[in-house]
């Protein structure tokens, strides 16, 4: 009898360890390839959480839109589908109006400006911005500035994209932007971009070096201007309710692997940038145009009716924040 309860302790000790041993699988999908600097945030995450919580968690990194692509990643996120996503700062007009501020044309003088403003007291406030929607930020990372693509081969000042079709995230400042210097806008998710350039269902779109190359928009535009004129870059989330359920040292050794991923990711965002406009350069395919001070204020002015109308629903003092950024 003695034998027989002993055994059952033991087994009970074993299979206790064996339950205790499954890690806690934290998914962290994105839209963008591995070699961005979203991408390789992602990946960094993923290295140092594993490292710091071995054997507690495993991170399972899905990029290109592989599990979940834009318009179904946040109901995932929400439905407890995918634990942490990281989409672009102007994909979350359904959640706050306050995010609105990051698509404000011209607004940063350059991604300097944008992490200043970003590690600014209100800044750090817009990432407890959708916690009514159980929505958490973790943190920003840094892409790049836009650049301007089209397939035609003049592409210098505002009258050249009048009446050309564009391509926008989902966001109703963006889609103001291109309406403000006479272009049609149409909002589509990222991994359907590249064929509608191709195909001719549009004439053209805005996004960061690294997005243009790593998806071969530069193989089926004819220009890409150089303006600068607005930043991608994007809130890691989760979902608060699976956040406030962890056990507090997996919470805070997530927190952790974001901390040290996000300043990994963000140191070399630029380089990545930097890198991949030389590559489209040398590859041939579409001209980089550079535009004087006079094309970009031309840009600047026709542009500018877009601040007053969504002023209201962002707001004038989180405005005149991110503009002390830029100093
Ligand atoms: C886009 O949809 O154009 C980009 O925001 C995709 C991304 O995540 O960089």
């Amino acid at each position: 009898m003695k034998l027989v309860r002993f055994v059952a302790a033991i087994a009970a000790l074993a299979l206790g360890s064996l339950v205790q041993a499954a890690p806690i699988v934290v998914k962290l999908s994105h839209v963008v390839a591995d070699k961005t600097p979203k991408g390789q945030a992602a990946l960094k995450f993923k290295e140092i959480a594993e490292k710091l919580l071995p054997g507690k968690v495993e991170v399972q990194v899905f990029p290109n839109s592989q599990l979940f692509g834009d318009g179904k990643e946040m109901e995932a996120l929400l439905l407890g589908d995918v634990q942490i996503i990281a989409p672009s700062l102007s994909k979350f007009d359904r959640y706050t109006k306050k995010l609105q501020i990051f698509d404000l044309p011209f607004l940063f003088n350059d991604i300097k400006a944008v992490d200043r403003f970003q590690q600014s007291k209100e800044g750090k406030a817009l990432l407890d911005s959708m916690k009514s929607k159980g929505i958490e930020g973790l943190g920003y990372w840094h892409n790049g500035m836009k650049q301007l693509s089209t397939d035609r081969d003049q592409l210098k000042v505002p009258a050249d994209v009048k009446g050309l079709k564009f391509r926008i995230q989902p966001s109703d400042v963006l889609e103001a932007q291109f309406k403000a210097v006479g272009a049609n806008p149409q909002k589509m998710a990222f991994s359907e971009v590249y064929q509608a350039l191709q195909t001719g269902v549009v004439d053209g779109q805005e996004n960061t070096w690294s997005n243009i190359y790593s998806q071969k928009f530069y193989e089926v535009q004819k220009t890409i201007a150089e303006t600068n004129h607005g930043v991608i870059d994007y809130m890691v989330i989760t979902n608060a309710k699976w956040w406030d359920s962890l056990p507090p040292d997996i919470r805070a050794g997530l927190h952790k692997a974001m901390d040290e991923a996000t300043a990994y990711g963000n140191g070399l965002a630029n380089e990545i940038n930097e890198r991949d406009r030389g590559l489209i350069e040398k590859a041939g395919k579409a001209k980089i145009q550079t535009l004087t001070k006079q094309d970009l204020a031309q840009w600047q002015k026709a542009m500018e009716p877009v601040w007053k109308k969504f002023e209201p629903d962002i707001g004038k003092d989180l405005i005149d924040a991110a503009l002390r950024s830029n100093k």
